[in-house]
């Protein structure tokens, strides 16, 4: 890639987004090449699906290598070992199932609900949006079965990349030509802007740990290092919600899309940002580790060991989560977190009830892998439901995966 720092970021405008993409027996299965490679170039995670009959017209290696990871195109992956690939984890792990080209067959495959190939089977799985690209000679496109598995599909929601016209792969010239690649990877951009499952939210999401000055250059704070929530906040900005990330002391980058991010470093300041943001929001996750303690006085020079008092005397911060809870108004949602280091259910539900939470997530650093410093967590989340409370536990996952679980739960999203 050429140009400026700043034309780089401009290009990678799928960067976190994850795309199926499916390709079938079109003589235009070739272009896949290159819309895979623009797919990438643009920052997407690709997986390839291909149908066996596509295989005789681009090679799966040709794909894998611009990928970058395997490419699947059978249910089995060894018939000696008894290995399958898991087409419902491909179709839950995709944000978009891109088919292009698209084949008649294909499509009408995709009508009738037929599942003679793993590409239908992944189709029929799939939980995010589909989009087809379709690709045949120009009377292939025009007959009326065509053209009603073209209608069917889009009335049941298919997005449809229409054909371009031009000279066809038969001689005839007309409409049928797969759409070029850079269109194509447009569209999708375009996708992701307008049709995200939290366009329009505005979220306030606050993480990292917090530092209280003792001196100049000695604090009190913990060991959070904020992955939690910037998962979170990434999470949340990949489907599209305007996001404002409110972080302490973190060696992070800010996660793609997120709209705004304010670094803070005391506890005061984290209060202060967060409850003139907060009035705003549509939903506030508190994944901060405040310190909740803070030396009455601090010297604003480095005091020398002869200096240091006998005691340094303490006192609570101002409770954040606390006022975002007091001041909710109807319609936010407010999701905190509860670190334990023992069985924390009851104080996690105390928590619930004393701040006016709508989700408390528990971690307790008991659990292996959970908590900070770790790229894992398992949580419980316990949800306020009327009067009553329900309780669900996850086994350990990645950060990201987590987030993944938390952003739906938050936001009711399948
Ligand atoms: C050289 C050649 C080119 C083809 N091109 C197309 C095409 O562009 N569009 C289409 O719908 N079918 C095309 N077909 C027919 C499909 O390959 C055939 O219907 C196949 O069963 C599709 O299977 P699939 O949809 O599972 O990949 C072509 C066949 C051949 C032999």
């Amino acid at each position: 890639m050429t140009g400026s720092p700043d034309n780089q970021k401009e290009t990678r405008t799928l960067l976190g987004r994850r795309i199926v993409l499916g390709i079938t027996g079109s003589i235009a299965a070739y272009k896949s090449a290159f819309l895979a490679r623009e797919l990438t170039r643009r920052g997407a995670e690709v997986r390839v699906v291909m149908t066996p009959s596509a295989t005789e017209f681009i090679t799966p290696l040709t794909l894998a290598t611009l990928v970058d990871k395997p490419v699947h195109s059978d249910f089995t992956e060894s018939v000696e070992k008894g290995t399958w690939t898991n087409h419902v984890e491909l179709g839950l792990w995709g944000d978009l199932f891109l088919v292009a080209p698209c084949t008649a067959a294909t499509m009408s495959a995709m009508v009738t609900g037929a599942c003679d190939n793993l590409l239908q089977a992944v189709f029929l799985s799939a939980r995010c949006p589909v989009m087809i690209a379709p690709a045949m000679d120009l009377d292939m496109f025009t007959n009326p079965a065509t053209q009603q598995s073209l209608k069917t599909l889009s009335d049941r929601g298919i997005l449809i990349i229409e054909p371009a016209s031009g000279p066809l792969a038969s001689g005839l010239e007309g409409k049928g030509r797969l759409e070029e690649p850079e269109i194509i990877a447009e569209r999708v951009e375009d996708f992701f802007s307008e049709n995200l499952p939290l366009s329009g939210k505005k979220v306030v999401i606050t993480a990292g740990p917090t530092r209280e000055p003792v001196d100049a250059v000695r604090y009190i704070g913990n060991r959070s290092t904020g992955k939690m929530g910037f998962a979170i906040a990434g999470r949340l900005a990949d489907l599209g919600a305007h996001v404002t990330l409110i972080a302490g002391p973190v060696n992070l980058p800010t996660p793609d899309r997120v709209a705004e991010r304010i670094n803070i470093e005391t506890a005061e300041e984290l209060y202060e940002e967060t409850i003139k943001v907060w009035p705003k929001m549509d939903a506030g996750i508190a994944c901060a580790a405040v310190a909740d303690l803070r030396p009455m006085k601090a010297s604003d020079k480095k005091m020398h060991k002869d200096e240091f008092p006998d005691a340094v005397e303490l006192e609570k911060t101002p409770d954040t989560l606390k006022a975002m809870g007091d001041s909710k108004a109807p319609g936010q949602t407010l999701m905190g977190f509860a670190l334990e280091t023992d069985n924390g259910i009851e104080s996690a539900k105390g928590k619930l009830e004393r701040k006016n939470l709508d989700f408390v997530v528990l971690n307790t650093l008991q659990d292996p892998g959970a908590g900070f410093n770790h790229d894992t967590n398992k949580v419980t989340v316990i949800k306020r439901v009327g009067l009553d409370t329900e309780m669900l536990s996850f086994e350990l996952k990645t950060k990201k995966e987590v987030a993944r679980d938390l952003v739906e739960m938050l936001f009711q999203i399948k």
